[in-house]
């Protein structure tokens, strides 16, 4: 249904792991910053009728030439943790949104279709609904001393993305039950100590996360090869 999702977009980490400069949503490819791809991005996708972002601390960034005029556009001071950013920007969503999306800035280029089939999938019925990509590597389990406990099976592993969707009353159920609170990196991990089913959707290349400096050129490749839009 047109307009019928909110998503959040947690934009508020540091991004230590890119190294030193802005928090790494405000950092630039071709001029414009990760946030303003990822919320520009996100818009094209007709379900979407309200974005609402976490910032760091401190930031005012200027969202508006990424956002249409039919997107509600709400900006929040996001918290220390992902989490934190995530449950700042859920108490500000209007409660006319069922359907909630929650989306890393530093995804900035997951395709409009890649939103479509998350919602669609929560539409269709599933509570919760993540976007996965099979494994590359062989997975094993080390101990604290560097050894391999075990060799993991490939075949039953994938990665995880964003956008995850949710119903909202599921969303809210996983960020208010302190018992589940803690060192959570993605919100579906909060709603499965729930004991809700997660379903999975194929996810896209075109979803990866900067993290690593090499990733921002990837993702600036993507960008000028116009794999990206
Ligand atoms: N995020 C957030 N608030 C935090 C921490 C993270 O909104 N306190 C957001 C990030 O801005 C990012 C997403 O969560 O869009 C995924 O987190 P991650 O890739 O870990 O980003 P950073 O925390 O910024 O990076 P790092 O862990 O390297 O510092
Ligand atoms: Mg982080």
């Amino acid at each position: 249904m047109r307009g019928d999702v909110a998503v959040l977009v947690p934009a508020a980490g540091l991004g230590t792991r890119l190294g030193p400069g802005v928090p790494k949503a405000l950092r630039e490819l071709g001029g414009t910053s990760l946030l303003e791809h990822a919320v520009r991005r996100v818009c094209l996708a007709p379900s979407v009728g309200c974005v609402v972002v976490a910032v760091p601390p401190g930031t005012a960034p200027d969202l508006q030439a990424a956002t249409p005029a039919r997107i509600q556009l709400y900006v929040v001071e996001g918290g220390a943790t992902r989490q934190q950013s995530v449950a700042a920007a859920l108490a500000v969503t209007p409660g006319s949104y069922e359907v909630i999306l929650v989306h890393d800035a530093a995804r900035a280029f997951a395709p409009p279709e890649l939103v479509e089939r998350v919602a669609a999938a929560i539409r269709d019925g599933h509570p919760a609904v993540i976007p996965v990509l099979p494994v590359v590597d062989t997975i094993k389990q080390v101990d604290e001393s560097g050894h391999i406990l075990t060799t993991l099976d490939r075949s039953a592993l994938r990665t995880v993305q964003t956008p995850q969707g949710f119903r909202r009353d599921v969303l809210e159920a996983g960020h208010r039950d302190v018992s589940v609170a803690g060192g959570h990196t993605d919100d579906a991990g909060l709603v499965e100590k729930l004991g809700i089913r997660v379903f999975t959707v194929p996810g896209s290349e075109l979803a990866m996360k900067v993290t690593h400096p090499t990733d921002l050129a990837l993702a600036e490749f993507l960008l000028t090869h116009g794999e990206a839009r």
